[in-house]
């Protein structure tokens, strides 16, 4: 009798962190098999030939992009699709029968929640409901979902674990706080196979032109100088999005059911210097930037204690903020014309 082949479900597969994990998977399971915990997939079998099957729903908001996953096409099912939609999330689990589901679909950027806080209460916290019940009827063994240090507010000094409280501040947080506090009370309740993940501010390719690095990179090669809100001293912790990738396929793997995990590099840059370093590696002026207002309520500093990952899962971020930068910018300036043609940012106007 033929084994059936192992399925992972992945939602806001095509935008920047969950593209990112697609590519790797449809890229090395051939060589390397993903062995997924309870699951043991086949070789040269499936829609893939990957001896996994993907399936990734996405609504392709403005954030989402096909584009970001053309290197891996005809590796993956594709379903156009809003997770607030009950029906058809039902519908597509009932199909489907995935075992795994991997959770990244969001409205990410604080600055537009700030404008606006409903798309992020409906998909980020609605939205992570419906796929909660229609994992749980379905029984997958395993749903990962997605959350943000964001989660736990700013901190001035230390840095947060697993444990540290959650106390968000901003819209997009206040959402991502409260999906990920469902997905705890979802474990403790109905005892439901879940692990949380807590990334850091993410950068690479790919990457929309709202959030800070590629809003610089698109000023700059647009003529402009760099906007950097207020006097660009506030701190975030960077980790290259394939090093994320590589620690999310080490959690399906490895990591333990109901537990949360922390997703950091360590590596944390002043807004300012993390600019300069931009124009260090786009050859311009250091002094080509300009200081805009401030977004409202913004956070000081984000920090991460990542130990639990490192001894508990034997995972460890390889790129250097310099080389990760470097690569960064070397592809969006390969890519001109994506990152050039996106939608202007709304956000960082002087
Ligand atoms: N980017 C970061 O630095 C970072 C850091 C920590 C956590 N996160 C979290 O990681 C996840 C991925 O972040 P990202 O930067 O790749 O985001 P992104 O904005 O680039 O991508 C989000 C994807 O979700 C899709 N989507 C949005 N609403 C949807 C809906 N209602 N139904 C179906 N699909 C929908 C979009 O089309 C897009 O493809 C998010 O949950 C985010 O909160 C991101």
């Amino acid at each position: 009798m033929r084994k059936r082949i192992p399925k992972i479900l992945v939602t806001g597969g095509a935008g920047f962190i969950g593209s990112a994990f697609i590519r790797l998977i449809a890229g090395t399971v051939l060589n390397s098999p993903l062995s997924v915990q309870g699951i043991h997939p086949e070789r040269s079998e499936g829609p893939s030939g990957l001896g996994l099957s993907l399936i990734v729903v996405d609504k392709l908001t403005y954030a989402g992009d096909l584009k970001r996953l053309e290197e891996v096409k005809g590796k993956f099912e594709f379903y156009k699709t809003d997770i607030c939609n009950k029906t058809i999330i039902q519908s597509i689990f009932q199909k489907e029968k995935p075992d795994v589901v991997l959770h990244f679909a969001a409205e990410s950027h604080v600055d537009r929640s700030i404008n606006d806080a409903s798309p992020f209460i409906d998909t980020n916290i609605k939205g992570t409901q419906i796929l909660l019940d229609a994992s749980r009827k379905h029984k997958v063994s395993k749903f990962i979902f997605i959350s943000s240090d964001e989660v736990y507010g700013e901190i001035l000094n230390g840095k947060f674990t697993e444990s540290s409280p959650i106390k968000p501040n901003s819209p997009y947080a206040a959402s991502k706080a409260a999906a990920d506090l469902l997905v705890q009370a979802y474990i403790r309740t109905y005892k439901f196979p879940a692990i949380i993940i807590r990334p850091c501010n993410n950068y690479g390719p790919w990457q929309y032109p709202e959030k800070l690095i590629p809003v610089a990179i698109a000023s700059v090669l647009k003529g402009g100088k760099a906007p950097v809100y207020a006097k660009g001293q506030n701190i975030r912790e960077w980790l290259y999005v394939d090093d994320c990738a590589m620690g999310i396929t080490r959690i399906i793997q490895k990591g333990k059911i109901g537990e949360a995990y922390n997703l950091g590099s360590g590596i944390e840059s002043k807004n300012i210097n993390t600019v300069k370093l931009l124009l260090k590696n786009l050859d311009v002026s250091q002094n080509n930037f300009k200081f805009v207002k401030d977004r409202p309520g913004h956070d000081i500093r984000y920090s991460l204690d990542s130990s639990k990952i490192k001894k508990a899962l034997g995972w460890s971020p390889k790129v250097k903020f310099e080389e990760g930068i470097k690569l960064t910018v070397i592809w969006y300036l390969q890519h001109k014309d994506w990152l050039l043609n996106r939608e202007p940012s709304q956000t960082r106007k002087a």
